[in-house]
């Protein structure tokens, strides 16, 4: 893949040359491995411009406002696949065939009972418990449940991994919302769609039959296609960090978890709503708009801004119109939906806004729609990481695929004291 080559002319050595590596799509990359036997490390803080690795699960482009999972753009597979058949795209590389989907899906929906011990685990926390910290802590202890099938080499051992983690999360995630509410588990219902089951196990109860709203079941099926995968983002990388060293499967997405859950990633639909509440009506959006182009101040404007995408995020178009799809048919009137709106055109039109790039992003749409369907707002980031354990898993999967797979250790530019003598306490 290298047939240019970058010429660095360091002080006082010979000039190195730096392959060029190009892709399939998107920026060439330089290789700068052989930078460390020179005495130099690259420095990029945050890695605006660094690749981790190679990768064919997801493109984007932030300029052009492009997101392909496996080369398909994200509005056919929103709107023609279900997020299962996305999930089989990620994990295998193509489109199923109808005899692979329906074995793929009956798979999945075998798999979604968890170990009865693990009801245990939920008595230990308090009923006001975040369900990311439970969730957090579940799914990390899982590994204790499945010591048949933890060889990471073994590929067979990795899709059984996959598999489970893929039917347990809807169960879990319920499980932690059933337990804030004192309510009962609801057992998981193979015989509906993936959306369908989560829905039924968020909210049924055992004392009437629930039924399945279609189009709340198509808009949560969007919902998780909309959050599946996204590149090398916070989270996945810290997936990819935690299996290098080859920690199990069930440990890295619970590492994963945990990255997901701060406002800035995963955790801004939970803080976009609550900003949303915090307006509470479009007069006082100037206010608030103020208050993010204040340096000194710390607010931003949840749901806005992204560190790829410079142009719109196409998953926030396709979110748009599924959240007015939804509170339409639904019939809801959700004045911060009005809130929303008017933000959202204000600053589209704001001349900082516009100069900074910051456009609404697919977390800004999400909670209006999860929060029309009647899920809390403590769920919304537990749906985005139930969603996001494919990208996870296909990324960790690609990972240890990868025979160039080294365990990853970034280096720092060290800023501390020089060496020095140690006076022992009794002498200072
Ligand atoms: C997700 O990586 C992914 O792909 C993530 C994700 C995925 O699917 O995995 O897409 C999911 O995490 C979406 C992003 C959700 N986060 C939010 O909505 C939180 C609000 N957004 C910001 O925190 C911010 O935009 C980030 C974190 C998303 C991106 O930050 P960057 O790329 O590090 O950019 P930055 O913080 O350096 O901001 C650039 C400038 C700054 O101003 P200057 O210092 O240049 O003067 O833009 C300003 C920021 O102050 N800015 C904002 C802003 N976001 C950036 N100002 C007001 N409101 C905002 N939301």
């Amino acid at each position: 893949m290298a047939d240019k080559i970058a010429t660095l002319h360091l002080p006082g050595k010979e000039p190195v040359e730096l392959p060029i590596l190009s892709g399939t799509l998107g920026p060439d990359v330089i290789d700068v491995r052989k930078l460390g036997a020179q005495g130099y490390f690259t420095f990029d803080p945050g890695f605006m411009a660094t690749g981790s690795c190679k990768s064919s699960i997801t493109y984007i482009d932030g300029d052009q406002g492009v997101l392909l999972h496996r080369g398909y753009p994200i509005a056919q597979l929103a709107t023609q696949a279900s997020y299962l058949e996305v999930c089989y795209i990620l994990l295998y590389g193509e489109a199923p065939t109808k005899a692979q989907y329906a074995e793929f899906e009956r798979m999945v929906m075998r798999h979604t009972m968890v170990h009865e011990q693990i009801v245990y685990f939920f008595r230990g926390f308090r009923r006001d418990a975040h369900p990311m910290a439970i969730m957090c802590g579940v799914v990390g202890a899982l590994s204790a449940f499945y010591h048949d099938a933890l060889d990471i080499n073994n590929e067979q051992h990795r899709e059984i991994c996959a598999f489970r983690l893929l039917s347990k999360m809807p169960t879990l995630a319920a499980m932690s919302y059933k337990y804030s509410v004192g309510q009962p588990f609801m057992h998981p219902r193979n015989g509906l769609s993936y959306a369908g089951n989560f829905l039924h196990m968020m909210f049924g109860v055992p004392t009437e039959e629930y039924k399945v709203n279609p189009i709340v079941e198509r808009a949560m099926d969007r919902i998780f296609t909309l959050h599946a995968d996204h590149e090398q983002n916070a989270s996945t990388s810290t997936v990819r960090l935690a299996g290098s060293s080859g920690a199990n499967p069930f440990a890295c997405i619970s590492a994963g978890i945990a990255s997901l859950w701060g406002p800035a990633h995963g955790g801004a639909n939970e803080a976009c709503l609550k900003m949303l509440e915090e307006i509470g009506s479009v007069d006082r959006i100037p206010e608030f708009i103020e208050k993010a182009k204040d340096k000194n101040d710390p607010f931003r404007l949840m749901g806005f801004g992204h560190r790829v995408y410079k142009n719109h995020d196409p998953r926030a178009q396709v979110m748009r119109q599924t959240c007015h799809e939804v509170l339409e048919e639904l019939q809801i009137k959700d004045p911060l939906l009005a809130v929303a709106m008017e933000l959202e055109r204000i600053a589209l039109s704001d001349a900082y806004f516009i100069e900074k790039k910051l456009y609404p992003n697919v977390d800004f749409y999400s909670g209006i729609i999860m929060k029309a369907i009647g899920i809390p707002v403590s769920m919304f980031t537990v749906i985005f990481a139930m969603s996001r354990t494919i990208g996870w898993i296909a990324h960790w999967n690609e990972m240890l695929s990868d025979p160039d797979q080294k365990i990853g250790r970034p280096r720092q530019l060290y800023v501390g004291a020089s060496e020095r003598e140690f006076t022992p306490l009794e002498q200072r």
